[in-house]
């Protein structure tokens, strides 16, 4: 019989990698879609699946259109990847932070207890939960630590898959996924912000890029591998946490180099600091242990940053070349 799942975010980076992933292997995939204005839908297009996915009205914050999502799809396997999932918006907009990305989840996690118990569930888990890290090497046993109010909002989400797992015995797994990037990656986020400036630069549309904290650290892989992850764990026995990472961690400093340098440029003619881009809190440093992950999972990150930052330039070349 032809398994179902249902991603919420799926118009986001992940939800577009899953959706792709899962359709390889044979899947129907459901997709909650939020109603917006304007068309979200360009990453699942730029993988070519936009035709193949079932979209389904619906938003985390509206337990009825959950609960509506779950019947239609019948789906086997429920992964929340929805979020306001921005940390510098989350100080501006905590609330609604807390309600899309905190107690969407627990919408989610009680939409699948009311109408699929049986149903596996993916919670959407970060390593900003260890935010002011309480050990070197950040796993799976390491204290929580939150340093903005979409790191406090995913620790709730975090904790609350853990209970309903713990209460009701539901197969309900948090992956504490460390940054990851791809072509794919919203603007906003500091590695597509760069790769965009250094096309931009490149080609003369722009002069400067202006960044916050490029001292902060950070254990970034590709998207592409880590919802793999995701997949196999809802693949196992009984649900877990499990840390995905690639157990290194570069400045953001370096990382701009990496990019620039790739269309032969040096990015101290083009970074100008910007005092007004630090964040009110920051996450200096994240290094995640995927040790566990390897184990149970046999999963590894098969990409390095300088593959991965030299695929984004080299996509946002190609995008300013069409535009
Ligand atoms: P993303 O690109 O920002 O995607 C977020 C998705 O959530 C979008 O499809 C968005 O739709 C949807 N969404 C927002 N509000 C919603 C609502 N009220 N109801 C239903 N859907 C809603 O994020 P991502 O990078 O793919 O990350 C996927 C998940 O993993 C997120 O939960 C994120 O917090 C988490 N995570 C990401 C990373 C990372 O490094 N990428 C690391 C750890 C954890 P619209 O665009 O229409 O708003
Ligand atoms: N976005 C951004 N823009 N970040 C900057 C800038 C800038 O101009 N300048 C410096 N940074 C620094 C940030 O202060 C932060 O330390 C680091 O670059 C990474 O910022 P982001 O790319 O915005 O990602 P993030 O680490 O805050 O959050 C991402 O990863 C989390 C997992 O650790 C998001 O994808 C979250 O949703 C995810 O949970």
């Amino acid at each position: 019989m032809t398994q179902s799942a249902l991603v919420t975010g799926i118009s986001g980076q992940d939800g577009a990698y899953l959706a792709k992933l899962l359709l390889g292997k044979g899947y129907e995939v459901y997709g909650l879609l939020p109603r917006r204005a304007t068309d979200t839908l360009w990453r699942l297009r730029e993988l070519g699946v936009e035709r193949d996915v079932r979209l389904i009205d619906g938003d985390v914050t509206d337990l009825s259109s959950l609960i509506r999502a779950i019947e239609q799809s019948k789906a086997g396997e429920i992964y929340n990847l929805a979020a306001q999932s921005f940390v510098g918006t989350s100080w501006r907009q905590p609330l609604l932070t807390t309600q899309v990305s905190g107690v969407g989840a627990a919408n989610v996690l009680e939409a699948v207890r009311l109408v699929s118990p049986t149903s596996r569930f993916y919670q959407a888990s970060t390593s900003e939960m260890f935010g002011l890290v309480q050990a070197e090497r950040q796993d799976e046993s390491t204290p929580f630590y939150p340093r903005s109010p979409y790191g406090v909002a995913k620790l709730y989400a975090h904790w609350m898959t853990v209970n309903y797992r713990e209460s009701f015995g539901l197969h309900a797994s948090s992956g504490i996924l460390f940054n990851h990037e791809s072509p794919l990656r919203g603007i906003e986020f500091v590695t597509r912000k760069v790769t965009d400036a250094v096309a931009r630069i490149k080609t003369g549309r722009q002069k400067e890029l202006r960044l916050g904290n490029i001292d902060a650290q950070r254990d970034w892989g590709f998207a592409g591998d880590y919802v793999q992850a995701m997949w196999l764990m809802l693949q196992q026995a009984n649900g877990d946490d499990y840390v995905i990472a690639t157990g290194r961690t570069t400045t953001v400093r370096d990382m701009c180099s990496i990019a620039f340098s790739h269309v032969g440029l040096n990015y101290k003619d083009h970074v100008v600091l910007d005092p007004e881009l630090l964040r009110p809190a920051e996450v200096d440093v994240l290094l995640g242990n995927p040790d566990k992950a390897r184990q149970a999972l046999g999963w590894t990150a098969s990409t390095r940053l300088d593959q991965l930052i030299t695929m984004m330039v080299d996509a946002d070349m190609r995008r300013v070349d069409k535009a």
